[in-house]
């Protein structure tokens, strides 16, 4: 029996496998309530930040979670193990700040060692990254997606308080450098912000050879910063770019515009209006058109907690599973019950009078 949910993808029905000690030879495909198919394992290793991105973490106060209530490497590889023998293939590293995980090269290579563990990527401010970016190659990390919300030195300083928009450009260059592409670049567009940039951000990204995501800023993190002022569309994005460039309507997400990945951009081509070759660049629309019937993923908070979805708390704990003596087993039916109660998506629609989630992506993961 075979079943054809929104995204377009086959799901083997008869490959479901709910409750314990079902062992076909393939992984089955799991599937949510919605029954989408879950492909896309997004992992949270730290909920710490070297960063304090004004619309996403207050500068103090911030309740970090202690070190015991953390995932340990083991535990963090059980669970990625999990995930895999369900069928997921692409593990996605995020924070807080990913790099801040101490011993995060080991942790890489024992997560790239996992069978079934094909895309291995990794979401990070950049700054840590120069140093190691080889070393994170060699050890299995695929690519890297890097966050870049203004190319401005002192406006970036403004924005990520503890900052340097030098050594984040010098990360592109390093990750380029060490094979770690498609190099992404993620800007979050904040109205009266930064959307004076979005052609410049466009010719620096097409000068590097990396793509370009262009995200609608969310209702989620620090409160009282996101409005419908601060707040662009990417209808608005696109009217703007429309001065510099000739803009084609979007060709599809990753797989049907030919880009790696399994995200939520949907891709498109920017001509430059004074000549030049077509530049392709991604546009995340959250809030204006969500892509929830197409979602493929599942997030794994630093301290092991399943979440669903990246707009509602989760409620289930993995690391208690596996710290109260549970099998792997355990964990994977628990993956199973969970997922199955997930609902359709979030409302971030601001003009609908949508959900406001204030978990912050520094705990969801971005
Ligand atoms: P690839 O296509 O595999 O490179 O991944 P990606 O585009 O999902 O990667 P990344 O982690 O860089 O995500 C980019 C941004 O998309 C995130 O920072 C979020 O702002 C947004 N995003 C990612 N997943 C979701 C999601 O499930 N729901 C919503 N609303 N936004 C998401
Ligand atoms: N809306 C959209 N994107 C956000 N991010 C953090 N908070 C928000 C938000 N409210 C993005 C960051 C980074 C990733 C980790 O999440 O800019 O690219
Ligand atoms: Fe999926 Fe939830 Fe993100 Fe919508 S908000 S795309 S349902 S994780």
């Amino acid at each position: 029996m075979s079943s054809t949910p929104t995204n377009g993808t086959a799901i083997d029905l008869a490959g479901l496998s709910i409750g314990r000690g079902f062992r076909p030879e393939r992984p089955p495909a799991l599937v949510d309530g919605e029954r989408r198919a879950v492909k896309y394992l997004r992992l949270s290793v730290t909920d710490r930040c070297n960063f304090r991105c004004r619309y996403c973490m207050p500068d103090e106060g911030v309740a970090f979670e202690p070190r015991a209530a953390v995932l340990e490497f083991e535990e963090i590889v059980r669970v990625v193990r999990a995930f895999t023998r369900l069928g997921i293939t692409r593990v996605r590293l995020t924070g807080g700040e990913p790099l801040l995980r101490r011993d995060f090269v080991d942790l890489t290579r024992m997560i790239a060692a996992v069978p079934g563990v094909e895309d291995l990527s990794l979401s990070t401010n950049g700054f840590l990254l120069p140093p190691i970016a080889r070393e994170l190659r060699d050890a299995g990390l695929r690519r890297v997606n890097i966050s870049l919300d203004t190319l401005d030195p002192g406006r970036f300083r403004d924005l990520t308080r503890y900052g340097s928009v030098e050594r984040v450009l010098e990360a592109v260059d390093a990750a380029n450098d060490a094979g770690l592409g498609p190099v992404k670049l993620n800007a979050v567009v904040i109205r009266g912000y930064n959307d004076d940039e979005l052609s410049a951000l466009v010719r620096y990204a097409h000068a590097k050879r990396a793509l370009l995501r262009f995200i609608e800023f969310m209702p989620i993190g620090v409160d009282g910063f996101w409005s419908d002022r601060t707040f662009m569309s990417v209808d608005d994005m696109m009217a703007r770019l429309a001065d510099d460039f000739i803009v084609h309507p979007l060709r599809g997400f990753a797989h049907e515009a030919g880009v790696v990945g399994g995200g939520p951009a949907r891709y498109g081509l920017l001509t430059p209006r004074g000549g030049g070759e077509p530049v392709e660049v991604g546009f995340i629309t959250a809030v204006s058109q969500s892509f929830c019937s197409t979602c493929n993923r599942v997030r794994v908070t630093a301290t092991g907690g399943l979440q669903e979805c990246l707009a509602y708390p989760g409620q289930l704990s993995l690391r208690d599973i596996m710290r109260q003596g549970g099998s792997d087993d355990d964990v994977t039916a628990a993956i199973e019950r969970a997922l199955f109660q997930k609902g359709p998506g979030h409302q971030f629609d601001p003009r609908g009078g949508g959900v406001r989630t204030c978990q912050t992506m520094s705990v969801t993961g971005g």
